[in-house]
């Protein structure tokens, strides 16, 4: 077992009704609020309304930042810094999925960033950027944003996505009945994500972090367990409620403690597609996922053994042969993902070959696949790209 340190600042709000340290918290930061959100979710959902009547009845003064797109956009960090500088914000309040909270948590950055463009910050984030305070409150389960310290950030023009560490929440308010109104396609994209958080460092050379890789047995059975559930009854709160739990922990980086890093091989070659296609995150880790295993299984069978613990462990496989069982298990976690009505094919969503160079070039170059669990090369990447078709 590795050494780690752990230290996560953020003030961790969950369940039903939390919203009511809202105003409490973000007067600890001041009174003039950047408000973020995304497409209108939160104002279908009746959320917005919620959080003005408390923010007005609290006399804060309230600038808004809408429209953050999937895949936020460093066009909507650039203005949410503008906002900032021009209205004297003291604390961002963000309201929704990953995308809005990763968007806000560059904006808090960008605030201090002193350089000429902001895509310099994210392509050279520093080691601990001074940032605005951020509170944020969540409305689906997935990236664990609320949680971590990373953003990810899309610049169109230039076909990039960039995952990087920007700055912790000050504070998370995680209430299980917000995601009530989340959709099936991205209930089942999230828990994809979830899991993938998890199985990105499960696959790791280090075999005796116990605690570790019990946490991620345990969360990806429960997201097995409860987002099937989820689907069928959007409004299950125990679903729900576990769903969000395990999103906050699974990319907290607590489940690899005192494991060996992998370079989150999937991750790196997700973005590359989100990049140039503008996918759904969950969805390309669904497509990647069983194609990535099924690929490094075959270059190495040394890591025969930890994929037939997966297939025990998760999936509840029985047998001897570990080899068979290291199989049965990765074909049983793709017709998990498909049950949940994931497109499993990236000709599915429109992807051809053409790329598939280029990106595993830059997937390369990024994320240092050389140094993954079992080393990636180009040729490689291209290889589980083509398998993903
Ligand atoms: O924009 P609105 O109208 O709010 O709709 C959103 C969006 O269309 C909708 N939605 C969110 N909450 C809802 C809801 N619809 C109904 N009811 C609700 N309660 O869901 C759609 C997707 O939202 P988004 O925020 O994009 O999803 P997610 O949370 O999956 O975030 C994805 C982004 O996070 C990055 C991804 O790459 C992607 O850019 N990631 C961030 C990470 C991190 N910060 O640590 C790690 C991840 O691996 C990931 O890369
Ligand atoms: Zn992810």
């Amino acid at each position: 077992m590795l050494n780690f340190v752990h230290d996560i600042p953020t003030r961790y709000y969950f369940g039903e009704g939390q919203i009511s340290n809202l105003a409490g918290e973000l007067s600890r930061f001041g009174k003039n609020v950047l408000l973020t959100y995304g497409g209108g979710s939160v104002k279908r959902s009746g959320l917005y309304d919620t959080i003005m009547d408390i923010l007005n009845g609290h006399d804060f003064k309230v600038t808004e930042l809408n429209g953050i797109d999937p895949n936020p956009r460093i066009t909507s960090v650039r203005e949410g810094v503008r906002l900032c500088k021009e209205n004297g914000v003291d604390v961002i309040l963000a309201v929704g999925g990953g995308s809005t909270i990763d968007c806000s948590k560059a904006i808090a950055c960008g605030f201090y960033w002193e350089g000429d463009d902001l895509w310099d910050m994210i392509r050279n984030p520093g080691r601990n950027m001074k940032a605005l305070p951020l509170v944020d409150i969540l409305t689906l389960s997935a990236t664990g944003s609320e949680f971590d310290p990373f953003g990810v950030i899309s610049n169109m023009e230039t076909n990039e996505k960039l995952g990087v560490p920007l700055c912790y929440p000050s504070v998370s308010i995680c209430d299980p009945t917000y995601t009530f109104s989340v959709p099936a396609y991205h209930t089942a994209a999230g828990s994809a994500d979830i899991m993938s958080h998890i199985i990105e460092g499960y696959f790791s050379r280090t075999d005796d972090s116990d605690l570790a890789d019990g946490m991620c047995e345990t969360i990806l059975k429960s997201v097995m367990k409860n987002c099937p559930v989820a689907l069928k009854d959007p409004s299950n709160y125990s679903a729900r409620a576990n769903l969000m739990h395990n999103s906050s922990i699974a990319c907290s980086h607590i489940t690899e403690y005192g494991k060996q890093g992998t370079m989150w091989p999937c991750h790196g070659m997700e973005h590359e597609l989100s990049a140039f296609y503008d996918i759904t995150h969950g969805v390309g880790l669904a497509i990647l996922t069983p194609r990535w295993m099924r690929f490094i299984l075959a270059k190495d069978p040394t890591v025969t053994g930890r994929f037939a613990r997966f297939a025990r462990n998760v999936i509840g496989l029985e047998g001897n042969d570990d080899a068979a069982l290291a199989k049965e298990g990765i074909d049983a976690l793709e017709a998990y993902f498909a049950s949940t009505g994931i497109p499993m094919k990236l000709s599915e969503l429109g992807i051809g070959e053409e790329h598939f160079s280029e990106m595993a070039d830059h997937a390369n170059k990024i994320n240092h696949l050389e140094l993954a669990y079992v080393p990636l090369t180009n040729e490689d990447i291209v290889e589980i790209f083509r398998a993903s078709l």
